[in-house]
């Protein structure tokens, strides 16, 4: 069935972390499942409002029923980066089983106020719902890079957000950004950060968005086969594994799949200049999906046979 994402947390915490996979059509989502079934593992397959503009909520919601029903896997359908109220209680009402808001662009007592109404909301439903604190640094924000720190999610905060949200699930800023450029030198986490939190939240679900790692072979095969991705850098999987065992319950991935998709289609194009078949060239991209989402599976998120 669809889940929420409580009884999955309860069972990794501490240990692991769920993958969280954000989906836009059905080739991603296949891939996806097909690799979380092989491995048993709890999944999380996530939406953004984009996806949901792309691709309409209800084919986003059938097509995640149709792979709950043909793998026979409980799967976890999110919301991902919620902005408002409205997206949230659309999601709800519309059969997902958790929604994030994300007031982190809000100052601190009106992220509570906004949250507390989405948890409300959600909750009278049987919704899970993350929330997040801190700001997402990166190379891609205007901020500067010394002024990174203070965005970074303050310990004493967390415990009071989640004590007057009621959140289920929080997302914490301590180094990761979006996208495929997260580091210009050397990646680096504030872990001791991570731990502060972690200690004043015993037992509760912390979420690491930000997390591809950026894989280099992917990048490497878009830029042999006519891409232009330069500078490209990830977070590095021993961290990822690291904070897995802190309390970090969810990692978010959205730039890996989008690397291992591209980079398969360009090399199957470049091999097969004749071929125009979409099929041709989408059964390969979910294939690699596929087996990138193993991998991390096995050996990043460490959450094989967790169901
Ligand atoms: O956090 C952002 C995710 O990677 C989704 O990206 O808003 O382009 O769908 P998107
Ligand atoms: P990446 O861009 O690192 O894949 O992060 C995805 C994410 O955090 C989605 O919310
Ligand atoms: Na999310
Ligand atoms: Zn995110």
């Amino acid at each position: 069935p669809l889940v929420t994402s409580t009884e999955m947390f309860k069972k990794v915490y501490g240990k692991c972390a769920v993958g969280a996979f954000n989906v836009n059509n059905m080739e991603i989502i296949q891939g996806i499942v097909d690799a979380a079934k092989e491995e048993q593992a709890p999944l999380i397959l996530q939406v953004s409002a984009g996806a949901r503009k792309y691709a309409k909520h209800i084919y986003l919601m059938k097509l995640v029923e149709a792979a709950v029903e043909d793998s026979g896997l409980s799967i976890c359908l999110h919301l991902d980066h919620g902005e408002d109220f409205e997206i949230c209680k659309s999601c709800v009402d519309g059969g997902f089983t958790s929604v994030m808001i994300d007031g982190s662009k809000l100052p601190f007592a009106e992220n509570i106020a906004l949250t507390k109404k989405v948890v409300e909301y959600a909750h009278a439903k049987g919704v899970t719902v993350e929330a997040e604190l801190g700001r997402l640094a990166g190379v891609e924000d205007d901020v500067k890079v010394s002024a990174a720190d203070s965005s970074y999610t303050d310990p004493d905060q967390a415990v009071e957000f989640v004590q007057k949200t009621g959140c289920d699930s929080l997302a914490i800023a301590i180094g990761t950004s979006h996208g495929a450029y997260k580091f210009k030198g050397e990646a680096k986490l504030d872990f001791a950060r991570l731990g502060k939190i972690a200690s004043l939240l015993p037992g509760y679900p912390l979420v690491l968005h930000g997390a591809s790692t950026v894989l280099p072979e992917f990048v490497a095969k878009c830029n042999q086969y006519g891409g232009e991705i330069k500078g490209a850098q990830g977070v590095p999987e021993e961290m990822l594994r690291k904070a897995g065992t802190m309390g970090v319950c969810k990692i978010n991935i959205d730039t890996d799949l989008r690397l291992a998709m591209t980079a398969t289609i360009r090399e199957h194009f470049a091999n097969n200049p004749a071929d125009f078949d979409p099929r041709q060239y989408l059964k390969p991209a979910r294939g690699a999906i596929k087996s990138m989402v193993k991998h991390k599976i096995r050996n990043v998120l460490n959450c094989s046979n967790q169901l």
